[in-house]
């Protein structure tokens, strides 16, 4: 496929901004982001050059898993503000020029939503089968077991929770109150399309960000996963629920709505390795979803048996580069689409992840991520913060007991259990793998003003004369050196250098946007090298960054080698540096741009 073949649409060449309401801006001082607060931003946000945004679950729920647990898709969390508030963001968004996608959480509900109330409430409630029960086994010696081994996504545990009540298993993938929907049901399934898609849709949002989208098809007999846990009973079994046999026919059900309203998809694809079985979701013909989030890049250096069982830093830049180039490759003569992201709300910062948040490097780190990413094909996704280049909370003065998601807490409380409270050794692993890897991190609330109270999360409140409670989650301690205000007037900040890059991807989309990524170093430990090129003769693109804290020379190589036989001149066009560097060298974490033609 050449680029100029490679269909464009105004998605493929949008910039996606995620926000995560509780962390983005408090406007009314109680400590917690609100809808209000998100739209006070507005002008900030579109002045990056961003053109949709998305919106992490704003809807009422009991917070047990941050909003991912719903128990009222028509209504909002409270804190949050209200279904106006939401008219109003929508509208104020629109005006901007921008769009807005909210966040489908369809594979389960809270179980405080009443579905699930009613479901549980009797063995012959009209919507018992609305959830996925099944009856207890048991073992030769009568003991009662969960219907298989399935280790749910959160801590240690089984994948089933007994209700004592009906005397039966209800399966959660993910917390215990979180119960898993039966898309079996066609009656379930018009209502969540109802209420969790039309009530929106009819609202004016413009798509949608689909949660955990491959696991609505469970395999019928849900088999037992392989064990490679052995030292629990309950293993990690995503590769047996994830694209499970009816995934297709849901979402083409789901599109005939969609297609309704033109709105966009992107859905989240854990657990699935395998490019062919991507693209069955991707490809344009096949009209499934827009777009998904494949994980191998922002899964690597995390353990193989549980996220955390790893240490800091346990990979290579090999590793991260042959993630890059799986994701690449989805569109490489395909009919398909990627997305590019390195952060969001389930993922630690990527600068602490990928390159050193050490104060004399995080600023470089942070500009050769943003220069790596904005020259990747795919839509580009932009994480709150990530945009004034945040670190991970600091080990020392940050203890764990800040740490409050529900992922990182029921880990660390699973080690303590499993090793003793005492047990320094593997609690100060866990804790470094926390400090590490944690949600938590990219989490804490937004520091707009290193000067104000509480970095400023709630600076119009306090500006209004407002008693400002303490924010729900403890502060950014570095939040008086990372912050908004001190960025937006300095030329060299990572925050100009943000708004510089999507300038410039945008000026370069055919190349950038829609090229073909080619890895010229895949095994260089220090350097990453890749073109980006038409299929046909025209300009490409040569992208040289260097990974390491240390000088780096790079042997150019020729136009052959680059795969552009044809072209003449080697043209700098974009460096992180300020183009100090001859060619042929790099600073620490300096990344450079050419042009070949
Ligand atoms: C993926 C979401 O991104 C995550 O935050 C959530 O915990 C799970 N799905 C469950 O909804």
């Amino acid at each position: 496929m050449t680029v100029t073949a490679r269909d464009k649409q105004w998605w493929k060449q949008a910039v996606v901004y995620q926000i995560y309401p509780a962390s983005f801006c408090d406007s009314n001082g109680d400590g917690i982001g609100d809808l209000p607060g998100i739209t006070s931003k507005l002008d900030y946000i579109a002045s990056l050059g961003v053109d949709v945004i998305w919106i992490c679950p704003m809807y009422d729920s009991p917070q047990v898993d941050m909003g991912y647990d719903i128990s009222n898709y028509e209504d909002i969390y409270r804190p949050y503000g209200t279904v106006q508030d939401m008219e109003t963001l929508i509208k104020e968004t629109h005006a901007r020029g921008m769009r807005i996608m909210l966040d489908l959480v369809i594979n389960h509900t809270s179980d405080q939503h009443a579905w699930f109330k009613e479901s549980r409430a009797s063995k012959d409630s009209p919507k018992r089968d609305w959830y996925v029960w099944r009856p207890a086994k048991y073992s030769p010696t009568g003991e009662r077991l969960p219907p298989n081994n399935w280790r749910c996504n959160f801590g240690g545990g089984s994948a089933w929770e007994w209700e004592e009540e009906t005397q039966e298993y209800y399966l959660h993938l993910f917390a215990t109150e979180q119960p898993d929907l039966n898309w079996e049901n066609a009656e379930t399934r018009k209502a969540i399309y109802a209420s969790a898609m039309e009530f929106w849709l009819d609202r004016d949002v413009d798509g949608f960000r689909v949660d955990t989208v491959n696991m609505y098809s469970k395999p019928p007999t849900l088999p037992d996963a392989p064990i490679v846990d052995p030292e629990t009973p309950y293993q990690p079994a995503g590769l047996i629920y994830c694209n499970g046999p009816r995934m297709h026919e849901f979402l083409t059900e789901m599109n005939v709505i969609l297609e309704k309203y033109g709105a966009i998809t992107v859905g989240e694809l854990p657990c699935t390795p395998d490019t062919q079985r991507v693209l069955k979701y991707v490809s344009a013909k096949a009209k499934q979803l827009n777009m998904v989030f494949q994980f191998d890049v922002v899964d690597v250096g995390m353990g193989k048996t549980h996220k955390f069982e790893t240490t800091p830093r346990n990979f290579t830049l090999p590793d991260f580069k042959a993630a890059i180039d799986l994701t690449q490759a989805l569109i490489r003569g395909t009919d398909g689409w990627s997305t590019v992201f390195l952060e969001n709300h389930d993922q630690a910062r990527s600068v602490s992840r990928f390159t050193d948040d050490r104060p004399e490097y995080r600023v470089r780190g942070a500009k050769l991520l943003a220069l790596m990413e904005a020259c990747l094909s795919g839509t580009q996704y932009v994480y709150q913060g990530q945009e004034i280049g945040l670190v991970n909370v600091p080990k020392d003065s940050y203890p764990v007991e800040n740490y409050l998601d529900i992922d990182s807490s029921l880990f660390y409380n699973m080690v303590k259990e499993r090793y003793g409270a005492d047990n320094k050794v593997e609690l100060d692993k866990a804790f470094a793998a926390v400090q590490y890897l944690a949600r938590d991190h990219a989490r804490v609330p937004i520091p707009w003003n290193g000067k104000a109270k509480y970095g400023g999360f709630s600076e119009a409140a306090e500006k209004a004369g407002k008693e400002v409670a303490q924010p729900w989650m403890k502060p950014h301690p570095l939040a008086g050196e990372i912050n908004v205000a001190s960025q937006l007037d300095d030329p060299d900040s990572v925050l100009a250098f943000w708004r510089k890059m999507l300038r410039f991807r945008r000026d370069h989309a055919d190349l950038l946007v829609y090229g073909d990524f080619k890895d010229l170093c895949p095994q260089d430990k220090d350097l990453f090298m890749f073109v980006k090129e038409p299929e046909h003769s025209g300009e490409g693109v040569l992208v040289v960054l260097n990974f390491t804290t240390e000088e780096q020379t790079w042997a150019v190589p020729s136009f052959a080698e680059l795969g552009m036989p044809h072209a003449r001149e080697l043209v700098p066009i974009m460096t992180t540096h300020g183009g100090k560097s001859p060619v042929g060298q790099l600073a620490a974490f300096e990344g450079q741009v050419y042009l070949l033609k």
